[in-house]
């Protein structure tokens, strides 16, 4: 389970993110826009260094920005644990990888909806998590796409014909009617922004996310 804080309340950030810790979330993912890639800008290292002083939890960097590769060094050192960049605007995605792992982080890959699958076959033995954006990337609050399911599903063959273990992340509209599903689909970790943090309860949030994701594990 991985927040977004793009859906936190900015002025109370160390209380938000308290809430989420303390109900059992695993990471925290922070969406770094740059207003070209996307058309909307968020935040940069300062926010990442400022998230790493007050939590132990992982810091899931997902980059969303033009020529990534220039910003891995600020970001890692301002305590990112895991770093995603957009197969779309990488184009040499090995390198960028191996940029990532260099400056202490995992390495990850994230794509949009309208990207094929196949624009991951470089990469597929060698990446350490892959974020499948489930709304088209720029904005918090949107709805899931259901096209996204089988998209996970045929993600997670690849990288399992490519004997690579990594998980996949999904991202954009997942709440607790939809966990579920993409758990069953094959994604192991689900961020969420809006579900968790626009409902004045962000642990409780958490907590009936994490239950309906489990429902598939069982299934
Ligand atoms: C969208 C971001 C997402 C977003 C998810 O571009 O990458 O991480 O914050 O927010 P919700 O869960 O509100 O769709
Ligand atoms: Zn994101």
């Amino acid at each position: 389970m991985a927040p977004s804080i793009l859906a936190a309340d900015f002025a109370r950030l160390g209380e938000e993110i308290a809430a989420v810790e303390r109900a059992g979330a695993d990471l925290i993912h922070i969406d770094v826009m740059d207003g070209h890639f996307v058309p909307n800008l968020s935040m940069g290292p300062a926010v990442v260094e400022a998230v790493s002083r007050v939590t132990r939890l992982p810091r899931d960097v997902h980059l969303m920005i033009l020529e990534p590769e220039r910003y891995v060094e600020a970001f890692a050192s301002a305590g990112a644990s895991m770093i995603s960049v957009h197969v779309e605007v990488v184009g040499e995605l090995p390198r960028a990888l191996a940029a990532i792992r260099a400056a202490g982080c995992r390495a990850g890959v994230a794509i949009s909806p309208p990207t094929p699958v196949q624009a991951l076959d470089a990469v597929a033995g060698d990446v350490d998590h892959v974020l499948v954006m489930s709304v088209n990337p720029g904005f918090g609050g949107q709805a899931f796409l259901a096209e996204s399911e089988s998209k996970v599903t045929a993600i997670r063959s690849l990288l399992d014909q490519a004997g690579n273990a990594a998980p996949i992340e999904i991202d954009g509209g997942i709440d607790a009617g939809n966990a579920e599903r993409v758990v069953r689909a094959g994604a192991e970790i689900l961020i969420a922004g809006a579900s968790i943090f626009k409902g004045g309860d962000p642990g409780g949030a958490v907590r009936r996310l994490r239950a309906a994701a489990l429902a598939g594990v069982t299934a």
